[in-house]
């Protein structure tokens, strides 16, 4: 088939951890694929370097270093299918310290993307936000219908922002819009800032690890191929102009229990250094994950102890040989 007859899909912020195995994942189905990441220095540029690197030589995909803030790299990308919009400042406690540039990047940011999508006439946007703006909701699981105005760090209230503008667009510029509350995701290539990661790191280097609070906090661990899984079901779906979903594993696990699988599939005792509980990080989430399966087919099938093992073979051989 001619490259061009391939569905075009543009992934924002594609070579970082989720946006690396979507761009896999849709050039291995025959879609054409253009990711733009401005490699963002958050955390090594050589991992992100790594995650593009494999496609450079396939004619179906194109890698664009920029940043969604610049507007006329934006004027030049055209003929898409659809946008995924992936690229944020990531992660809650590094928002508290830097709020301004948070919103700039994730609410501007954002709104660059709709624009680019209103003015080439993108039909279909997927937005990735955040469990984080559930803030601390007592009814579990959390579901797309509570209510979400309460956002605890600058982070989460990004996300809430980019929820809100999304449904603007969507309803004025006729604007598929899909909002997927990503609940903390895990696996191969995770971000080396998130827990998973540290942890391994440090128990496989012999060093302690920075353990919040006493343990109870707990978290529904959803693996990368799940959500990219569900990312899929959200470019493909063609019912209502705008949703909200949550893509969780519908299951939660506590950090206690996270460190000992962590430690199990290892082979090897965590030190813990036992710190005070973090601002801005919630004691639970917890997704219900209904919706996601009736408008899209989502059932999420890796184990915890499954992706962690998949985890630590990707650790092993990709991080720590190379360091
Ligand atoms: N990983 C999780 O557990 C999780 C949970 C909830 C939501 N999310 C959201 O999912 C998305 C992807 O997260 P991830 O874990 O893959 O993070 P990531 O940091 O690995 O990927 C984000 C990518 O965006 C790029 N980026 C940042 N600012 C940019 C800019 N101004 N212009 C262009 N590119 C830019 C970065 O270089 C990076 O490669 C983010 O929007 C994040 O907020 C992630």
């Amino acid at each position: 088939m001619n490259s061009l007859n391939k569905p075009h899909v543009l992934i924002t912020g594609g070579a970082g951890f989720i946006g690396s195995h979507l761009a896999d994942s849709l050039l291995e189905d025959g879609y054409r694929v253009s990711v733009l990441d401005n490699l963002d220095p958050y955390y090594p540029v050589e991992l992100k370097r790594i995650n593009v690197s494999q496609h450079e030589s396939n004619p179906d995909y194109t890698f664009i270093e920029g940043d969604i803030l610049d507007k006329e790299l934006l004027d030049g990308i055209n003929d898409l299918d659809g946008i995924v919009h992936l690229a944020a400042r990531a992660g809650v406690r590094p928002s508290i310290k830097d709020p301004v540039s948070y919103m700039e990047t994730n609410v501007k940011g954002t709104q660059n993307m709709l624009e680019l999508a209103r003015a080439k006439e993108v039909k279909q946007f997927v937005f990735a936000s955040s469990s984080s703006v559930y803030g601390i909701n007592p009814n579990v699981p959390w579901s797309e219908s509570d209510y979400v105005l309460k956002p605890i760090s600058p982070y989460a209230a990004s996300k809430v922002s980019g929820e809100l503008i999304g449904h603007t667009y969507s309803h004025l510029y006729g604007i598929r819009f899909i909002a997927l509350r990503f609940f903390t995701v895990f696996g191969p290539r995770q971000r080396p800032d998130l827990a998973i990661n540290k942890f391994a790191r440090h128990i496989l280097q012999g060093k302690s690890i920075p353990v919040f609070g006493d343990g109870t906090t707990r978290r529904d661990y959803t693996y990368v191929a799940d959500i990219v899984s569900g990312i899929r079901g959200a470019l493909a779906y063609q019912g209502s102009m705008y949703e909200i979903v949550n893509l969780g594993a519908g299951r939660t696990i506590s950090l206690a229990e996270m460190i000992e699988a962590i430690e199990e599939v290892i082979g090897q005792k965590a030190i813990i250094d036992r710190q005070p509980e973090q601002p801005g990080d919630v004691p639970l989430t917890s997704a219900d994950i209904t919706k996601a399966n009736q408008l899209f087919g989502y059932q999420p099938n890796t184990t915890f102890k499954q992706g962690l093992e998949n985890f630590r073979e990707w650790l092993i051989a990709s991080v720590l040989q190379n360091s």
